[in-house]
């Protein structure tokens, strides 16, 4: 295989890819599709559910002092008020002043900025005012994609409107959750009430969340729907020192990134945000990047909210969400540490690292950890139209499915086969011959070096549980 780092790959390799073999689909494409909107296929839903599963293992049902939240996507509208989002959860929007395309003013500079390389000043785009971009659109003269001169920048708001029922007044607006988060704090009092946890604890939600993006492109990257993991750490300020807890996030953030979904630490950083550019609710955040084919951007953000939400929710309910400590008696609201994931993030950082390819170009290969790839083992018969073959494979295919995601494929020849599971991250095929008859050993064959051995059926189990810790 090439020894080039594997990022190189390019985007439109890895989204061609991924409509061939099934992992992921442009969204209505019969109808021309929908803009930033994606669907799994097969595969991409396994990977998808594979990511979740050990998301939630790793940071829920290990740990005694987190619990878990399955809170709606519409919850009251007043909910996003009291966060902030109604008031400022926006993107700067420009518009082509010929055909009225819209982009997002920060992002076009930013591209401008890589195209210039001269230019960068450790200028941070992010959070900047509408004047402020303005100012830099017009001092590097910057146009819309197609040429045109861009109007003036203005917020625009990337909250998803809908209402509840038939009814048009304000009462039934209701908003579609912009990030789960929300959920977890408007619950906090309850998850209190219903557990008696004691701090510090945090509380776990993986759901869908949505956003009117304006940019297009980037494939998975930035999507109207999409998915989080989040976990909101609640703690004593007094009696816990939010760096020691904030440096703690980012060892398990980094372990679950390396060690568990196996990503290459070279192809991993982490980057504070400025002053400037942290949210309104943020008194500290950094962003785990991934060095994705466009470039470093934000896979996982951990930020120290404070007590914003709480004491923001605690105002608008007019309900009282402190936390009494059951030994001295004190009265307070917690503070927050939030490591805020994007699964849809994680899997396309996944597909990019996995990608290899021949320097021949005649082999791709998805080198995905062999428990994250969609199917484990592949199962061939040599030959097609020889019964015993075939019935013999049926039956070590049929047992190794009660335990593991297993692939069977009986079209061309054995080494179209192995080509082709190599393009979908099986790290294990096993092929039954005429020896197999024999003594029932199987030929296994191992995706990343393609070499083959011999091993008996009754061995396979234990080898399978080693190779798939
Ligand atoms: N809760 C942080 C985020 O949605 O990015």
């Amino acid at each position: 295989m090439t020894n080039e780092t594997k990022n190189s790959v390019s985007l439109e390799n890895i989204t061609a890819l991924a409509k061939r073999r099934g992992f992921i689909y442009q969204t209505s494409e019969i109808y021309g599709g929908l803009a930033n909107s994606y669907d799994y296929g097969p595969l991409g839903t396994e990977l998808l559910l594979k990511i979740k599963e050990l998301w939630w293992n790793f940071f829920i049902r290990r740990r005694d002092d987190m619990l878990g939240l399955d809170s709606q996507i519409l919850l009251h509208p007043e909910t996003w008020v009291a966060s902030g989002h109604v008031d400022s959860f926006t993107d700067p929007l420009v518009e082509d002043q010929l055909n009225h395309k819209r982009y997002r003013a920060d992002l076009l500079i930013e591209e401008y900025l890589n195209k210039h390389p001269e230019e960068q000043k450790e200028i941070i785009i992010a959070n900047l005012s509408t004047s402020e971009l303005d100012e830099l659109i017009g001092k590097y003269q910057i146009k819309s994609p197609d040429g045109n001169p861009l109007s003036k920048t203005q917020d625009f708001n990337i909250l998803f409107e809908t209402a509840i029922g038939a009814v048009t007044d304000k009462k039934s607006q209701v908003y579609l959750r912009g990030e789960t988060a929300q959920g977890i704090f408007s619950n906090f009092k309850q998850i209190l009430n219903s557990n008696r946890q004691k701090l510090p604890f945090g509380v776990g939600q993986i759901g869908k969340s949505f956003r009117n993006e304006i940019t297009t492109g980037q494939f998975i990257f930035r999507t109207l729907e999409f998915e989080q993991a989040e976990i909101e750490y609640f703690f004593d300020p007094d009696t816990n020192s939010w760096e020691d807890l904030f440096r703690d996030w980012q060892n398990q953030m980094w372990d679950f990134v390396t060690k568990v979904l196996g990503i290459k630490e070279e192809n991993l950083r982490w980057r504070r945000h400025t002053d400037k550019e942290r949210s309104h609710y943020s008194k500290e955040t950094y962003d785990l990047e991934y060095h994705y084919p466009f470039g470093w951007k934000e896979l996982w953000g951990i930020a120290y909210r404070g007590d914003y939400d709480l004491r923001q929710h605690q105002e608008f309910s007019k309900k009282s969400l402190e936390y009494i400590d059951p030994q001295t008696n004190k009265k307070f609201l917690p503070h927050v540490i939030e490591p805020a994931a994007g699964i849809n993030r994680l899997l396309l950082m996944l597909l990019c690292d996995a990608y290899q390819e021949d320097p021949s170009k005649e082999r791709i290969v998805m080198a995905f950890k062999a428990k994250i790839a969609p199917y484990q083992l592949a199962v061939f018969p040599l030959l097609k139209n020889k019964n015993e073959l075939v019935d013999k494979a049926k039956q070590v295919y049929e047992d190794l499915r009660q335990t593991y995601q297993v692939a069977w494929d009986d079209r061309g020849n054995i080494g179209k086969r192995y080509l082709s599971q190599d393009e979908i991250g099986t790290p294990f095929c096993l092929t039954i011959d005429f020896e197999t008859l024999e003594n029932d050993t199987v030929t296994i064959r191992h995706r990343d070096s393609a070499k083959q051995e011999r091993l008996a059926i009754s061995e396979l189990n234990n080898y399978l549980k080693t190779a798939l810790a």
